[in-house]
């Protein structure tokens, strides 16, 4: 079985990248991350990536300014040049231009730590216990051009607990991060592979 090839972009500590590669190392895992790219060299992640043999590299949002564009051609090359099939975002914490969405539409995943379409953007947790929230969770989600939007692969759910902290609902999401997004790849991986293996009429 060949695997689909598989980069995650991250800015930060990777926590769902390890989950993805350490996943896709079983034999029938129908995918294989191929790259990690980071738009911040100081990335935690980076180091995580290369200490489980994955190759890791920074491709720096800075030196391109406000040129989102030129940015997103750079890690578009890299893409390209690696033999790259499916994105999957992981705390990337930029936003993408039409441009690099459209490239890879159907393609691209990312992960969000609340149960879309309920709080797209920053600080969910905070959010959702100022709001009195009995339940909250995570989704992975198709890229589409609006933030946080696209159609769900998958959600999780976990309760909101009396008493809880920030930290303490955050730590109990991302538990469920780090199990459905695994599940949403391969999931994603296969649909894309029969689609390919379909015979053409
Ligand atoms: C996760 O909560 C993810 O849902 C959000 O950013 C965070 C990244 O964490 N998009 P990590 O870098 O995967 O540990």
């Amino acid at each position: 079985m060949s695997k689909m090839r598989v980069a995650v972009l991250i800015s930060g500590r990777g926590s769902n990248m390890e989950a993805l590669i350490k996943a896709a190392r079983a034999p029938d895992y129908p995918a294989e991350i191929v790259l990690v790219l980071s738009n911040k060299p100081d990335a935690a992640g980076l180091e995580i990536a290369r200490g489980l043999g994955v190759q890791a590299e920074a491709v720096p949002a800075k030196p391109f300014g406000k040129d989102r564009a030129a940015h997103e051609l750079a890690l578009d090359e890299r893409l390209r040049a690696a033999g790259v099939e499916i994105v999957c975002l992981a705390g990337y914490m930029r936003l993408l231009t039409p441009y690099l969405v459209g490239r890879w539409a159907g393609r691209m995943l990312n992960i969000h730590p609340s149960l879309l379409p309920a709080y797209p953007g920053l600080d969910t947790h905070a959010r959702a216990l100022a709001a009195g929230e009995t339940k909250h969770g995570c989704t992975v989600h198709l890229v589409t051009e609006g933030m946080d939007e696209g159609p769900v692969i998958a959600q999780a759910e976990v309760p909101v607990l009396p008493g809880d902290t920030e930290e303490a609902l955050a730590a109990r999401v991302l538990a469920q991060e780090h199990r459905i997004y695994p599940a949403a790849l391969a999931r994603l991986a296969e649909k894309i592979r029969l689609r390919e293996e379909a015979p053409r009429r």
